[in-house]
């Protein structure tokens, strides 16, 4: 069976079942009566695994590919439509070669709320979006499916050691319209004031989801802690506000169900910029209302309040998790200050002349039938060098951020092989596989599975030496790049 996640810490995990009950005592009250039997019901129900797909590389008619080939049973995430619950299966979804490649990221079905409260219409419009606080990545990938990776994504997350794992996310699942950089949040409102069309802060909070699973484990609050976070959450969500367009979106979502960290982190924007913010009611935007707090305690909050999302575990059997989506009416005519800077040519890119692009553009066509033209174009991307390796930038990356100092942006296209040629990079290829349409190499079950461990297969028939083979499995899922060397094709991924 697919592990299930345990919901509430084991009776025999002390500080963590204190945490629990700590957590429990205080949001109680804040549970309207005719809620509180479900919500202790939903307690004792493991939290079913979900996964929610990649549109760029597959579709929902393939999920049934998928999950008959691994036994699963599948339930549609009622609130998003790329999102799937796996009720059953045999195999677990972290183990399957859809994964590896990219096809889908597992994600908590909580955590596809933050992406699908964003408008269809603004999305469509290759909109600039900055996610404040993106590591590890997962909502960045869903703001890459949304905006069908056209536009760009300025994916930020201020702490450097997490900055490797979002670069890696992204990366799998073959964004090429974005830039990583990482910088405090709290610094956009200034240095891009009006710029973004579309914000998403999910905000570092105290994670009291009244659910303890392995990546979010309920440890002890204390108000004081609580409160640290809350001013920094206003802080960030301050910035987000200043650093978006007027006419545009920010979504800030926790997963902590503390109204401190929630309600009363939004109704401080309410009251410092009045009209020139509205608060949505988000709950037209899923199937049955989960609507946020107005009162708790001796505290009131706005009545928009009530518009934003509270998801009790019980409500869409999540975690528990807290949304806003906040429209920014009128410009605020903040004043920017000064940026970092780092000047172009300390990125080691250099642009490619027009005869080395031909080159590489008809390698491609010649090697694997497939018009790269097509792609960069559509993607509105430009091949740039750097030393032995080719690069797909975004036009709008180059025209708008090129100076600030950026971890990555777009993607590599491939790296030249010694004794001429290239090899295209595996995620390149896994982004726009359908277009790669000669050299696929098709292995059986015992080879997709030596190949998997990284092991080189023998070559019995013809292919010239230093070829390049687009290795894929039984069900066509490529697998990553080999190159012919006599009588073996060699693996990269050892
Ligand atoms: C809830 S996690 C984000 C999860 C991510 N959105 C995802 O879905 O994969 C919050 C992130 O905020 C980052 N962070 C903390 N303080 C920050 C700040 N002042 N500015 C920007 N990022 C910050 C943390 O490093 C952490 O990665």
């Amino acid at each position: 069976m697919a592990k299930k996640k345990i919901r509430t810490p084991e009776k025999s995990d002390t500080p963590r079942q204190d945490a629990f009950e700590a957590a429990w005592e205080k949001f109680k009250p804040l549970v309207p009566e005719d809620e509180l039997s479900a919500i202790e019901a939903s307690f004792s129900r493991p939290l079913e695994r979900a996964f929610r797909i990649n549109p760029q590389k597959i579709t929902a008619q393939d999920v049934e590919t998928i999950a008959c080939r691994y036994g699963w049973q599948t339930d549609p995430v009622v609130f998003c439509p790329e999102g799937y619950k796996i009720r059953a299966g045999e195999i677990s979804p972290g183990q399957t070669v859809e994964h590896r490649t990219g096809q889908y990221y597992i994600q908590d079905s909580a955590s596809m709320l933050p992406g699908v409260l964003f408008s269809s219409e603004i999305m469509a419009q290759r909109p600039l979006i900055l996610d404040m606080a993106a590591s590890p990545g997962g909502k960045t990938t869903h703001l890459c499916a949304r905006s069908g990776d056209k536009g760009l994504i300025l994916a930020n997350d201020s702490s450097p050691s997490r900055i490797g794992a979002l670069k890696n996310v992204l990366k799998k699942w073959g964004v090429l319209s974005h830039l990583v950089t990482a910088f405090p949040g709290e610094n956009f409102g200034n240095w891009y004031p009006e710029t973004f069309d579309l914000i998403l802060l999910d905000a570092p909070c105290s994670m009291q989801s009244l659910v303890s699973i392995e990546s979010h484990p309920l440890r002890p609050i204390t108000e004081r802690e609580e409160e640290a976070l809350a001013q920094r959450q206003t802080a960030l969500l301050d910035s987000a506000l200043k650093a978006l367009k007027p006419g545009g979106q920010v979504v800030y979502s926790t997963c902590t169900l503390s109204v401190q960290e929630d309600e009363a982190v939004v109704n401080q924007m309410i009251k410092r910029y009045g009209n020139l913010i509205q608060v949505e009611n988000a709950n037209k935007l899923i199937p049955h209302p989960a609507p946020g707090v107005t009162r708790a305690g001796d505290q009131i909050f706005d009545d928009s309040l009530a518009g934003t999302l509270r998801f009790w575990p019980h409500r869409y059997d999540t975690a528990g998790f807290y949304a806003a989506l906040i429209w920014k009416k009128e410009a605020f005519g903040t004043s920017n200050t000064e940026l970092p800077n780092r000047a172009w040519e300390k990125s080691g890119f250099s642009e490619l002349g027009r005869s080395s692009r031909q080159d590489i553009l008809d390698w491609f066509a010649d090697q694997f039938h497939c018009e790269l033209e097509t792609c960069l174009t559509e993607s509105e991307a430009v091949l740039w060098q750097r030393g032995n390796e080719v690069w797909a930038l975004p036009e709008r990356y180059l025209s708008t951020f090129s100076d600030i100092p950026c971890k990555s942006a777009g993607m590599r296209l491939a790296t030249a092989a010694s004794g001429g040629g290239w090899i295209p990079d595996d995620d390149w290829v896994a982004r726009f596989f359908p277009v790669f349409t000669n050299q696929l190499f098709r292995l059986d079950d015992g080879q997709t599975a030596a190949w998997l461990r990284g092991e080189d297969l023998r070559l019995e028939s013809g292919y010239p030496k230093g070829s390049i083979l687009l290795m894929i499995d039984d069900f066509g899922v490529f697998l990553g790049c080999g190159r012919v060397g006599g009588e073996k094709i060699r693996n990269f991924n050892k």
